[in-house]
């Protein structure tokens, strides 16, 4: 059976899962959510549905929640939800069930992934050898979701304990509606070359070149393209992100992340 994996990645992580999830599976295809998230409807042909995105503020990123709102699955579908995340996933899988239960369907199984955190506005990149700990645990894990996913078993969707849930709840339900306009706090430094890469990555368009240097519209999504695929590492956040180091994920290419907005599978 062929397994529609549809995916959304700032950083590569969940590109990363997904490629290796569809590695593991006998037919796949991948599919970045940023291509289709305009379009009126969008509807899944597959038997197998797969959603493959990062946790935003302990929640789902407002893209994801924007696509899941279109997508139409066929009555009998198979649908897992894959959350990736730097420690915790709060209730981001419980939300999607929620959501797809509003439409008539629902979660089979919701795994959460940890991977390397990317959120440079609170914390840097972890030191190499922590990151190399993180992936050969996820090269580990995929093939276990895999053996669940391919016969369609049901499996526990994923979430923290209840009182955290119920906290991380309250803090996204907050938060998240500020996400577009916290882009008011980027700003490019002076080893900005006005190369435009920024542009090319930003999923959501959100980005211009003003003047050589780039300007946010205020529709951001946070998943911080910009700042971590930046060659000159020249893009800041607040006052504390110029001695923070960088993080984007080693197996996946620049190439791949601006490909997302028009629709390229990998
Ligand atoms: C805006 C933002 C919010 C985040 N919030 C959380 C969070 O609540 N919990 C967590 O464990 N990681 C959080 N992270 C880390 C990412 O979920 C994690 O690094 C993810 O794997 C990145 O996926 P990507 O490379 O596909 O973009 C956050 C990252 C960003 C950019």
């Amino acid at each position: 059976m062929k397994t529609t994996i549809y995916y959304f990645t700032g950083t590569g992580n969940s590109l990363a899962v997904a490629k290796d999830l569809a590695g593991e599976l006998e037919s796949s295809e991948l599919i970045p959510i940023a291509g289709l998230v305009d379009s009126d409807s969008i509807s899944a042909e597959s038997e197998q549905v797969g959603l493959v995105f990062p946790v935003y503020m302990w929640g789902m990123p407002l893209i994801v929640k924007a696509f899941v709102e279109k997508l139409s699955l066929p009555e009998s579908a198979y649908v897992f939800g894959i959350a990736t995340c730097g420690s915790s996933a709060g209730r981001t899988l419980l939300q999607l069930n929620k959501m797809l239960k509003r439409k008539g369907s629902g979660l089979s199984a919701g795994f959460v992934v940890r991977m390397p955190g990317n959120y440079t506005p609170m914390y840097g990149a972890l030191p190499d050898e922590k990151q190399e700990k993180i992936f050969v645990q996820e090269k580990q894990r995929i093939p276990e979701i895999a053996e669940i996913i391919e016969p369609g078993k049901a499996a526990e969707i994923e979430s923290s304990f209840f009182l955290l849930n119920v906290l991380f709840g309250l803090i996204h339900k907050v938060g998240s509606s500020k996400i577009p306009g916290m882009d008011e706090k980027f700003w490019a430094d002076e080893n900005c070359t006005g190369c435009g890469i920024c542009v090319k990555v930003c999923p959501v368009d959100n980005i211009q070149l003003e003047d050589g240097k780039p300007h946010w519209l205020h529709q951001c999504q946070q998943c911080l393209a910009f700042l971590q695929w930046c060659p000159k590492e020249a893009i800041q956040s607040g006052k504390k992100t110029q001695r923070r180091r960088r993080y984007h994920h080693r197996a996946v290419k620049i190439s791949e992340i601006i490909g997302q907005r028009a629709g390229e599978s990998t």
